[in-house]
């Protein structure tokens, strides 16, 4: 089974950026984890500051693997490509926020990303990659 991960903006800062809200860990130390818990899985990982990137990978990926695993950070309350591009491709996403955003301001409570997603997993922190991955599972 192929699954990529695919990180927008800022999240490369993840253990840097807000550790109160994002936490603490590098996602490089938590991929390894992740890893760890999913051996059978060949799990692939991107990460983009670049809107027109992060669409690239997922018409490069979107017609061959089993699932993708999107947290588009801030680009989700404002794209509109990526909603198309989602809307485009054949392999379902799962939309996931580290973060509770529906506790956060109200920008942030509105996703153009998830009426074109299988679902959506937020607010449980770095977790929320896990229970994705055991989804396509
Ligand atoms: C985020 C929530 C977004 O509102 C924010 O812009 C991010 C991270 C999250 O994972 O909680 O960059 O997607």
């Amino acid at each position: 089974m192929e699954i990529i991960i695919i990180n927008g903006p800022n999240l490369n800062l993840l253990g840097k950026r807000e550790p109160e809200i994002y936490g603490e860990d590098s996602f490089e130390d938590f991929l390894l984890h992740l890893k760890g818990l999913f051996p059978e899985v060949s799990l692939h990982y991107f990460q983009s500051n670049s809107e027109g990137a992060l669409i690239d990978k997922l018409h490069e990926l979107g017609f061959s693997y089993d699932g993708i695993i999107l947290n588009a950070g801030a680009y989700t309350h404002t794209s509109i490509a990526l909603a198309d591009a989602i809307a485009s491709i054949e392999t379902p996403v799962i939309e996931v926020h580290i973060s509770n955003v529906y506790a956060r301001e109200s920008f942030r409570h509105h996703s153009y990303l998830s009426p074109h997603c299988e679902g959506v997993i937020v607010g449980f922190g770095l977790r929320g990659y896990e229970l994705a991955v055991q989804y396509f599972l």
